[in-house]
């Protein structure tokens, strides 16, 4: 198994460079499906979950080519498969964007209930009322998810609670259902619209996207084209915790400002000098930091994925700094990593309690899930002595080059090999 081995404490200064969004291609690969033609995408981030993605697209028939460094051509006209198997599905959590693109292109899907990190229950009674209410019948039954429908047809849709997941699901299955669907109480993340942008760019007819209410006038074709990918809002906040957490200098490029404005009024609250440019963002962190209270909520919110690294930067600050997660029931388990490296805190329930101020120190953690895995990178390069950071697999299923862009940082990093 690779590990991650830092040499602490460092203090971050120099450029950065983001990659696309995580979450915004984890749904934009599945939605080639419904385009007839070649799909054009650039800014794609090297990350194993586009690999396993693209590995599901060419098991089915679809052709993938990486044209570039980060553009790949994705032509499914020729698939004729409607099936994700476990085999595939279990990677990752956003196999289940299958669902909605194969539903809305063949009427019938079958996906393997999907992996992805473990972060407590996570139902998809969403999903699945979305495709009901556009005249599908599901069924989970030995581990998949069949749907099928004899012809989609536009629909009211409510959600119950806002889901990304659930947003991004309904969007694919409507897009060429017969008349005008209206998704209400909608997930309003950056990835959303972006996942909107690439459908509208293909030919379909969404609006709304970025606000509660999405409407769909259904369109009976997507042809190919061109679309670039945004960048990934959580990776750059990564980058600005980090260099928060280690007192640094860091310009984060390749960015959109407004994404990020959740996570830079947090640190400038904590006294973090934030610089906004075009595309880019100055972080100056040399000054102490104020403790803190967050809680997690839906864009425009705090959000949960930046959730153990913001628990990182409160960690320097002096005092006690709470931390309330609203979305996920069981995203507190890397605090218990991060205790093993000398920090103070307690978890009741929903909330974290952080006691700043102590000096953390090396020890072997384990990478527990993506985010608390950039959590534990964070923590090593705060750290005195050594930190040897194990399931790595977690980190490079979302972060492109994390070791590389942290050593160009300063940071003494290095991935080992067994
Ligand atoms: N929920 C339901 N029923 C559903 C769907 C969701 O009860 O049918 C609940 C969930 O249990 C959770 C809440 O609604 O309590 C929000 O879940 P959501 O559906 O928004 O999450 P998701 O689509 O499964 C995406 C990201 C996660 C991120 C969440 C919240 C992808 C592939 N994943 O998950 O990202 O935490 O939205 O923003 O887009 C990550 O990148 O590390 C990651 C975990």
């Amino acid at each position: 198994m690779d590990k991650i081995i830092i040499n602490g404490p460092c203090r971050l200064e120099g450029e950065v460079e983001i990659a696309g969004a995580k979450n915004a291609i984890v749904a934009i690969l599945p939605a080639a499906m419904l385009v007839d033609g070649v799909c054009r995408i650039e800014n794609v981030p090297k990350i194993s979950d586009v690999e396993n993605i693209c590995n599901i697209l060419s098991a089915m028939g679809a052709a993938v080519r990486r044209v570039e460094e980060k553009t790949l051509e994705v032509d499914c006209s020729s698939v004729r498969c409607s099936e994700v198997p476990y085999e595939f599905a279990r990677k990752f959590r956003a196999s289940y964007y299958f669902l909605g693109a194969l539903l809305g292109r063949f009427h019938t899907a079958t996906v393997a209930m999907p992996g992805g990190c473990h972060l407590g229950a996570r139902p998809i009674d969403q999903h699945v009322k979305a495709f009901e209410q556009l005249g599908a019948t599901v069924e989970i039954k030995h581990g998949n998810v069949h749907c099928r429908a004899d012809r989609l047809t536009a629909s009211g849709i409510y959600l119950d609670m806002v889901s990304v997941g659930a947003t991004i699901n309904a969007m694919l299955a409507a897009v060429k259902a017969e008349g005008l669907t209206v998704i209400e109480n909608v997930a309003k993340e950056p990835h959303i619209v972006d996942v909107a942008n690439f459908l509208n760019s293909m030919g379909a007819n969404i609006r709304g996207a970025g606000t509660d209410v999405i409407k769909i006038q259904g369109v009976s074709r997507l042809q190919g084209g061109s679309y670039a990918v945004i960048p990934d809002q959580i990776e750059a906040g990564t980058y600005m915790a980090a260099a928060a957490a280690t007192g640094g200098r860091v310009l984060i490029k390749n960015i959109i400002p407004k994404h990020l404005e959740c996570i830079s009024a947090k640190l400038e609250e904590m006294g973090v000098s934030i610089t906004e440019y075009d595309d880019s963002i100055l972080v100056d962190a040399t000054a102490p930091l104020k403790k803190t209270n967050v809680k997690t909520m839906p864009y425009p919110g705090f959000p949960t994925d930046m959730q153990p690294q913001m628990c990182t930067v409160m960690l320097r600050a002096e005092g006690i700094s709470k931390i309330n997660e609203s979305i996920w029931d069981s995203r507190f388990k890397y605090t218990e990593e991060l205790t093993r490296m000398n920090a103070v805190i307690s978890v009741a329930g929903k909330v974290a309690t952080v006691e700043g101020g102590h000096q953390l120190l090396g020890a072997p953690v384990r990478a527990c899930d993506l985010r608390a895995g950039a959590a534990m990178v964070i923590a090593g390069l705060m750290a005195q002595g050594t930190t040897v950071i194990e399931e790595i697999d977690h980190i490079r299923r979302g972060y492109e080059q994390i070791v590389e862009k942290f050593a160009a940082l300063g940071a003494d990093i290095r991935l080992v090999s067994d």
